[in-house]
């Protein structure tokens, strides 16, 4: 499900910047190290600015990037033209990175989603592209927004979201386990349980 016209501004504004930039990375780098000279992959990259962090904080060598909304995907493009070669970004559907990328088997070294599992009707669909796509041993870098912040009445009232399967941090980590995605103890909860952060391994 794309973003509603408040959620845009809401994503693409400074604290939200300077929250993924200064937060959101430190405690993904904290838990999951980081992804030097990796072939990433990100879902749901938006407008794109994730993945310049990818690129830049995180020193991954490419990054191929997805979002379903072709808006989202102009504004990455234009983010992120001075990365040459570097970078990819691509307009589909999460869950068929086959059809979007052609993406085969194990071919990344890390994946990355920032925020956008809770927009996505099939998540769960996803979870299974991205164990696909990821190498043995390769890792998943998570921050999501659970039922918890979805159900408040500020969510409800400003921003559209899919009504089903929403997932807490249980489920979304029974989730990553059925995938055969570990997160061991490399994950957290924030703002009490509204947000969930972790980086998930892909067993061999
Ligand atoms: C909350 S935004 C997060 C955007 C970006 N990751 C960020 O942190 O600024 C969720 C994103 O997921 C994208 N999205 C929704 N459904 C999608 C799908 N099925 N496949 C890929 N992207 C999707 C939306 O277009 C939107 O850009």
């Amino acid at each position: 499900m794309l973003m509603n016209s408040v959620e845009t501004i809401a994503v693409n504004n400074p604290a939200r910047r300077a929250l993924q930039r200064y937060y959101e990375m430190a405690v993904l780098t904290r838990l999951g190290g980081r992804v030097g000279g990796g072939r990433v992959l990100e879902i749901g990259c938006g407008s794109g600015y994730g993945t310049k962090l990818i690129l830049d904080r995180m020193g991954a060598a490419t990054v191929d990037a997805v979002d379903a909304d072709p808006a989202m995907v102009a504004r990455a493009r234009r983010r992120l033209q001075r990365y040459n070669d570097a970078v990819w970004v691509e307009c589909g559907e999460a869950h068929d990175l086959r059809a979007v990328l052609g993406a085969q088997d194990a071919t990344y070294d890390a994946v990355f989603d920032f925020a956008a599992l809770h927009h996505i009707e099939n998540w769960r669909s996803v979870l299974a592209e991205t164990a696909r796509v990821l190498r043995p041993g390769g890792r998943f870098y998570f921050v999501e927004v659970t039922s918890a912040a979805l159900a408040r009445p500020s969510y409800r009232l400003l921003f559209d979201h899919p009504e089903q399967d929403r997932f807490g941090a249980g489920q979304f980590l029974a989730e990553l386990h059925h995938h055969g995605l570990d997160p061991a103890e490399r994950w957290k909860t924030a703002i009490g349980s509204d947000y969930l952060l972790g980086v998930a391994e892909r067993l061999t």
